[in-house]
């Protein structure tokens, strides 16, 4: 018979807009492969072609009349797709699967700055991600949302609408940096919180240290 695959690790990235999660992505995955692994790009929402029209419907702002909560159930519903069409299938392979954003995104916009309350997005978790498909290691990249906002800015072009959520409040994205703060604090075997202030470098390699022990420790 042949041996059972060894499960891929499971690394998510949060933080908020603008922090350079997705160059971090791309550093952390050239690595892991020059290491020999295989590594799985992914993103939310999105990822699946159902989960990137929902992202659509999410982003262009269409949902939004229909309250956090509700959005809170398009991601979901997205995430779901997701983890069924590309993450387990992936982890399974025994690829690592590197996804900017998954549900601490969720917990920190529709939930500690949207009120949306904690036992329905742990529901919402559970249908969505069963329970085996939770992040190994999550990285979250803090930076003062008005270095990232000017960032995000110059990426889209500044003539360019800025999506659903990077039009909010100042006050809103200092209260998501917090928020992802906290919740790091409340999981801290899970989280690698990473100052995103250093160069680009710096920043890699402080990730792959800790991506690295934890890959050695399996
Ligand atoms: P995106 O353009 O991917 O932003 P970024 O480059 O900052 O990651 O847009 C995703 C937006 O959706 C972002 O503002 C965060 C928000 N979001 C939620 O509100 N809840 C979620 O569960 C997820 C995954 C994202």
């Amino acid at each position: 018979m042949a041996a059972k695959r060894k499960r891929g690790l499971f690394i998510t990235f949060e933080g908020g807009e603008g922090v350079g999660k997705s160059s971090q992505i791309k550093h952390l995955a050239r690595k892991l492969e020059d290491h020999g692994l295989k590594v799985c790009i992914t993103r939310e929402p999105g990822g699946t072609p159902g989960a990137e029209i929902m992202r659509h419907v999410i982003l262009s702002g269409a949902a939004e009349k229909l309250g956090p909560n509700m959005e809170a159930v398009l991601f979901a519903a997205a995430r779901a797709d997701h983890v069924d069409e590309v993450i387990r299938p992936a982890l399974n392979r025994g690829e690592t699967v590197l996804c900017d954003r998954f549900y601490d995104s969720t917990r920190v916009y529709q939930g500690a700055t949207g009120n949306v309350e904690v036992p329905f997005l742990k529901f919402l978790e559970t249908i969505a991600c069963g329970d085996d498909c939770h992040p190994d290691l999550t990285i979250v990249i803090d930076l003062d949302p008005q270095i990232g906002l000017k960032r995000a800015e110059k990426r889209r072009g500044k003539s360019a609408v800025p999506d659903r959520f990077e039009k909010e409040t100042l006050a809103s994205q200092k209260a998501r940096r917090q928020a992802f703060l906290d919740i790091a604090a409340q999981e801290p075997d899970r989280f690698l919180v990473v100052d995103g202030n250093g160069s680009e470098k710096e920043i890699a390699t402080r990730i792959f240290d800790v991506v690295q022990q934890r890959l050695n420790l399996r």
